[in-house]
């Protein structure tokens, strides 16, 4: 796997993940918007050149949020979604963020178990933040 910066070129292969994974997924203009907000990291995880998943996330203030993952569904089990993890976290490391943060939905229990598999802890539910289903707020100090 190899991980590299958003670029416009690849705009549609991420809506194609996108749009595999969500039920309600980002728009375009939703994901150019958070490339252009200066905090924001935007990386593709690559597979044979290949566009197989990608990880959005931002730092304030010492704080990681993680705004949107997600691995195309011939990819995964594979550990693309792990190895981006580890890449924001070493990444965010250097910009002095010392912990992340993220929402989930309570039933997505393939990513709540890959958050907790990688040492997120669960700090907290915000009751009805998807359309009628709880949040977790899942948190690792880094
Ligand atoms: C969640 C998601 C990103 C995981 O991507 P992935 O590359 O398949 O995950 P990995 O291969 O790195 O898995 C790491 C660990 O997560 C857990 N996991 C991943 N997928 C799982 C599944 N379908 N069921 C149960 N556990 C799962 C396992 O513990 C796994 O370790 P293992 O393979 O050694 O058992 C992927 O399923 C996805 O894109 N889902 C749709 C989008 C989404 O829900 N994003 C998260 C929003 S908060």
């Amino acid at each position: 796997m190899e991980i590299k910066d958003f670029s416009n070129d690849f705009l549609d292969d991420i809506m194609s993940i996108e749009e595999k994974s969500f039920k309600k997924p980002w728009t375009k203009e939703m994901f150019l918007s958070s490339v252009s907000n200066a905090n924001t990291r935007f990386k593709i995880a690559f597979e044979n050149g290949k566009p197989a998943g990608f990880c959005i996330y931002w730092t304030l203030c010492g704080e990681t949020e993680i705004l949107n993952i997600a691995v195309d569904p011939q990819f995964r089990r594979r550990s693309i979604a792990a190895g981006m993890l580890k890449y924001m976290e070493d990444d965010v490391k250097n910009e002095n963020s010392r912990v992340v943060f993220l929402e989930v939905r309570q039933s997505n229990n393939a990513a709540v178990n890959l958050y907790f598999k990688f040492g997120f802890e669960k700090t907290g539910v915000r009751k009805k933040y998807y359309a009628g289903e709880d949040a977790i707020v899942l948190r690792k100090i880094i």
